[in-house]
């Protein structure tokens, strides 16, 4: 049983050790896109579309090509195909305030 709890102890570090690296990885793909992408649209603009990996790529390359600076491409590009993959359902819209 103590041989039990432990491994299942072990498996429990495991798992929040995995999930606190994945959130520094989120929380820094965060960070990038609230810094490189908001100068000209909201971030609703970006965070309502559900693209791959290769078409989220273009779309930093093309904002890039408008003006974007974008300091760690990779960082962004693993968030936004991570958060807003092609694999995830298309969010409800959302309205604007007073419009309903
Ligand atoms: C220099 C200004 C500028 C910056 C900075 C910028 N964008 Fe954009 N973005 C635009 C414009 C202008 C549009 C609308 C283009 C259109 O109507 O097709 C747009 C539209 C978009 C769209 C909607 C799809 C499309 O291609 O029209 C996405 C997604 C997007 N931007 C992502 C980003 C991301 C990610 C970043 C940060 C790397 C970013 N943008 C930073 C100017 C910018």
């Amino acid at each position: 049983m103590r041989k039990l709890m432990s491994a299942a102890g072990g498996l429990l570090a495991v798992a929040v050790f995995g999930l606190a690296a994945e959130s520094q990885a989120n929380e820094a793909g965060r960070k990038a896109e609230r810094t490189a992408c908001i100068a000209c649209h909201s971030l609703r603009l970006i965070d309502s579309q559900r693209l791959s990996a290769a078409a989220w790529g273009k779309e930093i390359d093309k904002m890039v090509g408008w003006g974007a600076t974008v300091p760690d491409r990779q960082v962004l590009l693993d968030y936004l195909a991570s958060e807003y993959s092609d694999a995830k359902p298309v969010p409800a819209p959302a309205m604007s305030v007073g419009l309903k």
